[in-house]
């Protein structure tokens, strides 16, 4: 998979373009301001860059290196600064409770490893830190404007209660949106999101 993501990011294009995600946008109000974060699987760095524009101290993690050195670009071009580390996120296990937020925008984990990693990324949280996470859901099978194709790695609402017991859901639902998110998310969308504290 890190070769297909590798691949798609050698392109001159941004995949999901330069602006944030719509749902980050609007929860990121709940965020402490100035915080430290960790964008897990920022690829091109749409996300991490305008946190680190609007204030936040940003890590963004992927494995796909072509990914991280255009996140690195779009920081520049922007005139901040983000600090990316180039990492499979089912072995790297960050530093413990020292983020203040973790975002998790439509990255898909297998099912055999989904529960610890995404343990792990909440283990880096430090107490009352947030998480916030969406992905596709399994009604987007219906639909043609991206995410996997296989059921096994799109995410019920049901299974991120499973994976984050510990944490207090300030938000959490299944719902349909409209992505507008450059080539690659384009349309009806069927989504979980989640905004998670840890007590
Ligand atoms: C659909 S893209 C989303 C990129 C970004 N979050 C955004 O919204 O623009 C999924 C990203 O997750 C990354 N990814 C998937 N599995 C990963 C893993 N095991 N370790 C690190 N990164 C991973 C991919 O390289 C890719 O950049």
């Amino acid at each position: 998979m890190k070769s297909f993501w590798e691949k798609r990011y050698a392109e001159e294009d941004f995949a999901y373009g330069i602006h944030p995600n719509a749902f980050l946008v609007e929860q990121v109000a709940h965020l402490p301001a100035g915080g430290r974060v960790l964008v897990a699987g920022d690829g091109e760095g749409r996300n991490g860059v305008w946190l680190a524009r609007h204030g936040f101290i940003v890590t963004s993690v992927d494995y796909a290196q072509s990914g991280l050195d255009k996140a690195r670009r779009l920081a520049a071009e922007q005139g901040v600064v983000i600090d990316t580390c180039c990492a499979d996120l089912t072995a790297w296990r960050g530093p413990s409770a020292v983020f203040d937020a973790v975002v998790s925008i439509f990255v898909h984990f297998p099912p055999a490893v989904r529960r610890e990693v995404h343990r792990s990324l909440f283990e880096s949280l430090r107490p009352g830190g947030l998480l916030l996470l969406e992905a596709f859901s399994p009604e987007q099978l219906r639909y043609s404007s991206g995410g996997p194709s296989s059921v096994d790695l799109l995410y019920t609402a049901w299974q991120l209660e499973e994976d984050f017991t510990e944490g207090e859901f300030l938000l959490l639902q299944e719902t349909l949106t409209e992505l507008d998110e450059g080539a690659c998310h384009q349309g009806p969308a069927a989504v979980t999101r989640a905004l998670i504290r840890k007590p």
